[in-house]
């Protein structure tokens, strides 16, 4: 008779790890993404993120299939959310889900999505009905300084809103729209689409920890429901200036081969500005939500 192994557990791992700020963001060392993943290996990394919102992984070296199939162990991989008629360059040169983000211009037009500078906070999709629950950045080609993404903590702000502010928008929903294009707060420019608006909770509920996060943003938040639209205004004001603080914040500065993934229910992110004359080419991926925010 043969001794039949049994599948290591989830608790035979342990991931080798490093905090990068006391609320958001893991570096997560000794993980080759270029090979497949063991289940008790994904198990650890899954678990760390829904503790971390934020894992980092360094000199990876990994094909587009490749950052697919990571992306596929946090759910089922989403849709990207520019279509090949915004950016028609695209097509052809990635995988079907996979999205450039790139201030590369052929020919006059840019060849990726979010192309120039600064954008402020906000949830990747927040304008949709069931967001994107999850985003991957995979860097390949980044300016000598500048275009850092950051990374804010909703639970840490939630946990530390003026409760003044707190329960007036407590049981709110919130109105959120999108252009695409637009970086910044008020921007007009960028194409629009009716469809790209959506009322969701002021503050998420995380479906798989059960902690609750602010959920509004300085670029897509536009108004409170049932709110006089000055008062929804300065309330929205509060909450964007108390969860960018700092102390709330881990900001990531690439090098080539970082990848990224982070949780869109209980995280907002923004980019800092960079010199237009630099390349800067990022691979980004996506995994699909699995329930209308609540
Ligand atoms: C994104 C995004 C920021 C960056 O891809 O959703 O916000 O740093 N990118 O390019
Ligand atoms: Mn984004």
């Amino acid at each position: 008779m043969s001794a039949v192994s049994s599948p290591k557990s989830p608790e035979a791992v342990t991931l080798e790890s490093v905090d990068l700020n006391p609320y958001i963001g893991t570096e997560v060392l000794g993980l080759d993404l270029s090979q497949p993943l063991d289940p008790a290996t994904i198990a650890a990394m899954r678990k760390l993120w829904l503790d971390r919102t934020v894992l980092v992984f360094r000199d990876q070296d990994i094909t587009q299939e490749e950052l697919l199939r990571f992306t596929g162990y946090f759910g089922e991989v989403g849709e990207r959310g520019l279509s090949a008629t915004v950016y028609p360059s695209t097509a052809g040169r990635v995988l079907p889900n996979i999205m450039l983000i790139s201030n590369i211009r052929e020919n006059g037009k840019t060849i990726g999505a979010l192309p120039d500078g600064e954008m402020n906070f906000h949830h990747d999709m927040i304008q949709t009905e069931k967001p994107h629950i999850a985003s991957v950045l995979y860097a390949r080609e980044v300016p000598s300084h500048g275009g850092d993404t950051c990374f804010a903590s909703g639970h840490a702000a939630y946990d530390t809103l003026d409760p003044e502010v707190r329960s007036k928008l407590e049981g709110k929903r919130v109105f959120h729209t999108y252009q695409y294009g637009r970086t910044k707060r008020g921007d007009d420019s960028g194409t629009y689409d009716l469809s790209d608006q959506s009322a969701h909770p002021a503050f998420r509920t995380h479906e798989e920890n059960g902690r609750k996060a602010i959920y509004v943003n300085r670029l897509m938040s536009v108004g409170v429901e049932g709110m006089d639209a000055k008062e929804g205004e300065a309330l929205l004001n509060a909450v964007f200036d108390h969860a960018e603080k700092p102390e709330f914040v881990y900001c990531h500065k690439w090098k080539v081969g970082d990848l990224v993934i982070w949780d869109n229910r209980n995280s907002m992110h923004a980019r800092t500005d960079f010199p237009s004359d630099q390349r800067r080419l990022m691979w980004r991926s996506q995994v699909r939500g699995t329930h209308k925010p609540f």
